[in-house]
């Protein structure tokens, strides 16, 4: 059995790898430089995606902008961070530079026909559907339609809290993760799965959530996911995963047939309720049970947003059936871990500085109690219970200081990949120093087939654009001199998404802008949302619900890092591993070093704590 199983899940792949992909020679890439493959069938894969901060940040200091690595079965791949080589892969020439077949086949199989399983046409088509319901108009109208989630977190939280007024450690990322999960349920699809309720589980938010683990343990047979789709009907696909004695790919087609079942039904209530808008929804129960959310979303939710564009666009444009139920899974995918872990992460540097925390706090009791004076709002309650409309809530400067800084040195997701459909040349800012004769190279030829790896991560520490402090913390370089905030063409509508055509501010006026020199973002030279045609497009709800939830616990929770220690007197040390996604954990000794996690110590809020 166990010879069959090595057999079947390692020798045969491989021997099919080694089929289809004839190695080229001698390497077309020779005279890029790069580290010395690490291992016969990792290659640097495990460095660099695995727990690979440093080794990332490493890499780039010693190589410099675009470097040779290898990949499974030391496969050659380019490894790039130089800003004008990422513009062209991004920006300039993105129809070359797509994702690999592998992704797309995969994605297809999961998802459906989303907005991150297809390419070109069809992909244009979504998104020219799609951008329009990431508006800041709509934006504007759905803040204050899911703050009750953020208070609902925030109740969780604080019933967990002793009576007296003391700490209490909690581990703050399973609420962060349901918390999102609710946030993109609602707005994106009008439907509560209560995932904020302790004592309700869900098969559609625990398939969502098992996905990614499952997925990453099948990695390695990726590869072969374009064969099979295309050389075998789906009775011999199902046959082979009846077969196979890899039980992760039947974990994995169980998950896709729950999310599958859960969105056709959430589909079909919400195309019938447009069609009869009659149709009874359990709106006052909406809270407390599953369902619809019916008039509470008012109809501002993505998927009815969609629905409505789809019927009021001419045929040319519509999107099929398979394509808007394609959007709702990959929606919600998109927008679930990305978003718990930058939560996450802003917790716990608030945790770790006290002063950062104590600045928020002001400045939101600030801004609040000047709304309610300028508006005429009576205070009767406590200035907690005032609600800030969106452009107030997202042009605080420090707030906005903050996230950007996390988001920028921390990027959640920090490493992408796309393949060269076809030879081109790419041409570098700065050269680097050729591996075969030593000279200087201002492009590099990449051969069709070639992958590249985006470092999101490399960009956004490159100390040349945002200065040599580029890997600390520091909030400040998004602030004027006077403590103004920067205005970025984030705050502009970018409906075509030309993201990163560079027409921001005057040089060197944003933040990681030396000499007219930028990176292709979204915006300023920030690389986390990606940028061109296929960055992020719900970046702009991103930031408004990581600000909301941020808001809404700080202002009356603080937040440190856990006391607790253990017989031995070591404290809780949490560490974020970084491989593909951020994973925190807790270091041995105290910790297991695995189990993601971010126990932090919260307390009622004191007078003491706004300053
Ligand atoms: C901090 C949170 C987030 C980060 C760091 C982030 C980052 C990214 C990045 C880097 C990409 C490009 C991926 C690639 O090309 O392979 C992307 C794409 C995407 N994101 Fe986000 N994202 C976040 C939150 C969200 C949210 C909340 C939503 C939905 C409301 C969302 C929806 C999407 C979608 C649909 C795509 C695919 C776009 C396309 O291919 O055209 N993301 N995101
Ligand atoms: C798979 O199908 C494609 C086109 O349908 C064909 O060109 C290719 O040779 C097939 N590969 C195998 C291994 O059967
Ligand atoms: C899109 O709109 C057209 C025209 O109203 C309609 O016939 C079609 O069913 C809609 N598609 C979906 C998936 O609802
Ligand atoms: C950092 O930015 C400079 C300036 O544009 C660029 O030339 C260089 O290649 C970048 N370095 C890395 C490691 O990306």
């Amino acid at each position: 059995m166990a010879v069959a199983v090595i057999l079947l899940s390692v020798v045969f792949p491989f021997l099919l790898w080694k089929l289809i992909s004839r190695p080229r020679s001698p390497s077309p890439l020779k005279s890029v430089a790069g580290p010395e493959k690490e291992h016969w069938f990792k290659g640097n894969y495990h460095r660099i995606f695995q727990d690979g901060l440093k080794y990332n940040l490493q890499l780039v200091r010693k190589y410099g902008g675009v470097i040779k690595i290898h990949a499974l079965l030391g496969k050659e791949q380019l490894y790039v961070s130089d800003p004008l080589a990422l513009h062209y892969i991004v920006v300039k020439e993105q129809h070359i530079y797509t994702e690999t077949d592998m992704f797309i086949a995969g994605n297809k199989l999961i998802f459906g026909e989303g907005l991150i399983s297809t390419l070109g046409e069809q992909h244009r088509k979504q998104r020219k559907m799609l951008n329009p319901v990431f508006s800041l108009a709509n934006m504007r109208e759905l803040l204050p339609v899911i703050q009750p989630i953020a208070f609902k977190m925030r109740s969780v939280l604080l019933s967990q809290l002793p009576t007296d007024g003391d700490s209490q450690e909690v581990d703050v990322l399973p609420w962060m993760s349901r918390g999102t999960l609710e946030y993109i349920s609602q707005a994106g699809l009008g439907y509560t799965f209560n995932a904020l309720e302790p004592t309700r589980s869900h098969s559609f938010t625990e398939a969502i959530k098992s996905l990614a683990p499952a997925a990453l343990k099948l990695l390695l047979l990726r590869p072969f996911v374009p064969l099979a789709v295309r050389n075998l009907s789906v009775y011999w696909r199902n046959k082979l995963v009846d077969w196979s004695p890899v039980q992760p790919l039947r974990d994995l087609r169980r998950i896709v047939e729950i999310m599958d079942k859960s969105s056709r039904k959430i589909f079909f209530e919400k195309k019938a309720e447009l069609e009869n808008p009659t149709t009874e929804t359990i709106d006052n129960e909406a809270i407390k049970s599953e369902g619809n959310l019916g008039d509470r979303m008012k109809g501002k939710d993505i998927m009815t947003i969609l629905l409505k564009a789809n019927a009021s666009s001419d045929s040319t444009e519509r999107l099929t059936e398979a394509e808007l139920l394609g959007q709702m899974n990959t929606v919600i995918f998109a927008g679930f871990e990305t978003s718990t872990i930058a939560i996450s992460r802003l917790l716990y540097i608030l945790a770790s500085e006290r002063t950062v925390q104590a600045r928020i706090r002001n400045e939101l009791r600030r801004a609040k109690l000047d709304y309610a004076a300028s508006r005429d709002i009576p205070l009767d309650g406590s200035w907690n219970d005032i609600e800030l409309p969106y452009d107030v809530l997202m042009s605080l400067p420090y707030l906005d200081a903050v996230v950007r800084e996390t988001l920028r040195v921390y990027p959640p997701t920090s490493l992408l990949s796309r393949t060269a459909r076809e030879t081109t040349t790419l041409p570098l800012q700065y050269p680097i120093l050729s591996a075969t004769t030593g000279e200087k190279v201002n492009s590099v030829v990449v051969p069709e087939g070639t992958t590249v790896i985006i470092s999101i991560l490399a960009a956004n520490h490159n100390k040349t654009v945002w200065g040599e402090d580029a890997s600390e913390w520091r909030p400040e370089r998004w602030l004027s001199d006077s403590g103004e905030r920067v205005r970025l063409n984030q705050d502009r509508e970018q409906l075509d998404g030309t993201f990163g055509d560079g027409a921001e501010g005057s040089a060197g006026a944003t933040p990681g802008n030396r000499g007219g020199v930028k990176y292709p973002g979204v915006y300023a030279s920030m690389m986390t949302f990606l940028g061109g045609g296929r960055a992020c497009i719900g970046f702009k709800f991103a930031e408004m619900e990581i600000k909301q939830i941020i808001t809404t616990l700080i202002s009356c929770m603080h937040f440190s890092l856990p006391s607790l220690r253990d017989e031995n007197g070591n404290k809780k040390e949490i560490y974020w591993k970084m491989n593909g996604l951020q994973v925190p954990v807790v270091q041995p000794p105290f910790g297991d070093g695995k189990t993601a996690q971010v126990p932090l110590d919260i307390r009622v809020v004191h007078e003491e704590d706004f300053s």
